[in-house]
């Protein structure tokens, strides 16, 4: 187990994310009810065969990738965005359970999280993790949190941020100024749309 992702922090964690799901449901801020348009935009483009979503929420990207036919493992350490994510989607195969600490029996030729890299407390451990259930040439996109103009806040990053985590590990194929929607579509979210392959 590594240093920064012992019991302690996985409980501060899990109460952290459970206590936002379990009060707003998919009222949460950032969540969607169609399948995010960046994602829907590589996957039109790319043969996915096997994919991972860490951080999956109530299941609404993980759930758009099963219904185009891609074998789907999506993983969340909140058990009520978890619940949410099987009562309408019994296909894909979701894993209770923190991302760092599990023990995957997949590997993937594609990894997708949407606010769970800028979101986690232990970057190095995370990329690291991602490399290790890359296959080789897999690719991963990640979606970060930017900070744009007078907007910063918690999980808002620069682009030299960005990359200072990644690049060790993987080539940069793609990073965008981008935006997504949430929900009522009212709240425009600013992001880095990051695409990355594994280095060998
Ligand atoms: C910003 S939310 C994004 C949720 C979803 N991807 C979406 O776009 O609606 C980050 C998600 O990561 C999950 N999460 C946080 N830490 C985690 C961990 N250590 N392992 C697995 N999931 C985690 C949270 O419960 C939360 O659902």
């Amino acid at each position: 187990m590594s240093r920064s992702s012992g019991p302690l922090t996985i409980s501060k964690s899990i109460n952290f994310w459970e206590s936002i799901w379990a009060e707003q449901g998919t009222k949460v801020p950032w969540a969607r009810f169609s399948p995010e348009p960046l994602l829907v935009e590589y996957a039109d483009q790319t043969k996915i065969r096997k994919a991972l979503d860490i951080g999956c929420g109530h299941g609404i990207d993980a759930s758009y990738l099963c219904s185009i036919g891609v074998q789907v493992d999506a993983i969340d350490i909140s058990p009520t965005a978890i619940e949410l994510a099987r009562k309408v989607d019994k296909n894909t195969n979701y894993i209770l359970n923190d991302f760092i600490n599990h023990e995957f029996t997949n590997k993937y030729d594609f990894i997708y999280d949407r606010g769970y890299l800028g979101s986690c407390a232990n970057k190095e451990s995370c990329v690291k993790k991602v490399k290790l259930l890359l296959e080789e040439n897999g690719k991963w996109l990640t979606l970060i949190g930017r900070k744009d103009g007078n907007v910063s806040g918690p999980s808002r990053y620069t682009l030299t941020e960005t990359l200072s985590w990644v690049e060790q590990d993987f080539n940069i194929i793609e990073v965008t100024a981008s935006v997504t929607l949430n929900n009522s579509n009212s709240e425009k979210i600013s992001l880095w749309k990051t695409l990355l392959e594994k280095k060998k």
